[in-house]
């Protein structure tokens, strides 16, 4: 496994492998890996030659109020977990490096980064784009996998991709839980023990939606208040929002006819937490 920490070293590695008609996987991190990142990896292992892995905690897309100081790093640890993919390059640029002086450019997907998490962490999805479109101009690969715990993420970056005509496939793979059910993040670490149990209410809610939409209740009204209140009556969690979306275009739907996804962003003390579940009417 190749540690590499400049822009110029990783476009020449990655062009060596483009010449010789060898496909690239890649999958972008923050790095502080659980299984999640690792499932993912393994899936774009399986589909290319070579598997490069970014870490980078980017910057652009936290908020002067987020924990981008706080964001927890470690490397040794990350490479480590790592080797038994295996991984062929892992991307560590410097903040600097990717952000220089004079650095001015923003990539904006402007519609579907309006709602859910676009409502609340302005700014947040630009600052996504731009840098997925900087890693995949830098890799350059011809698959890239993210995880569908970040939906909305998702969405964005497939629509960037399909506007912006860039030559490579991005693919979303399913959200990797605990045992107990909790969504697995690299911010659960901040989760006292006690938060922990208030936690699973996420989870738990989303198996409750799906089963009322079973049950034959459509109105996202009535399956939005039963959430809410799962989520809210464990300690320590405040609902930031809960949405029915349509999956492709992320506009609030009244009725679960055919397919929604519910998507959930709780704060459980004071760490944010993300999920989000597929609905689907029988
Ligand atoms: O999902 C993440 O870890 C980040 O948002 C990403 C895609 C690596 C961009 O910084």
């Amino acid at each position: 496994m190749e540690l590499i920490r400049t822009i110029r070293h990783m476009q020449d590695w990655s062009e060596a492998k483009r010449v010789r008609g060898q496909r690239i996987g890649f999958v972008p991190t923050m790095g502080f890996l659980h299984e999640g990142h690792l499932s993912l990896m393994r899936h774009a292992r399986g589909q290319s030659d070579h598997l490069v892995v970014s870490i980078f905690v980017n910057p652009l897309q936290f908020g002067p109020k987020e924990d981008l100081a706080q964001y927890p790093r470690d490397l040794d640890r990350d490479l480590e977990l790592m080797k038994p993919i295996p991984v062929d390059a892992v991307f560590h640029p410097e903040p600097e490096a990717m952000y220089p002086p004079g650095f001015q450019t923003r990539v904006e997907v402007t519609e579907v980064t309006k709602g859910l998490c676009g409502t609340f962490r302005p700014g947040h999805f630009t600052g996504v784009a731009t840098v997925v479109l900087k890693l995949f101009n830098i890799v350059r690969p011809h698959l890239a996998v993210f995880g569908e715990k970040d939906y909305q993420q998702l969405v964005t970056i497939k629509r960037m991709a399909q506007d912006l005509n860039l030559d490579l496939v991005v693919e979303g793979q399913p959200t990797l839980r605990e045992p107990d059910g909790l969504a697995m993040s690299s911010r659960n670490v901040y989760l006292s023990s006690e938060e922990r149990r208030s936690a699973l209410a996420l989870s738990e809610s989303l198996r409750l939606a799906q089963e009322m939409v079973t049950a034959g209740r459509r109105a996202a009204a009535d399956i939005l208040a039963a959430v809410r209140e799962k989520i809210e009556s464990r300690p320590h969690n405040k609902v930031q929002y809960a949405v029915l979306v349509d999956p492709l275009t992320l506009e609030d739907v009244t009725r679960v006819n055919d397919r929604a996804v519910l998507a959930l962003a709780v704060f459980t003390g004071r760490t944010r937490l993300i999920d989000n579940a597929l609905l689907t009417a029988p």
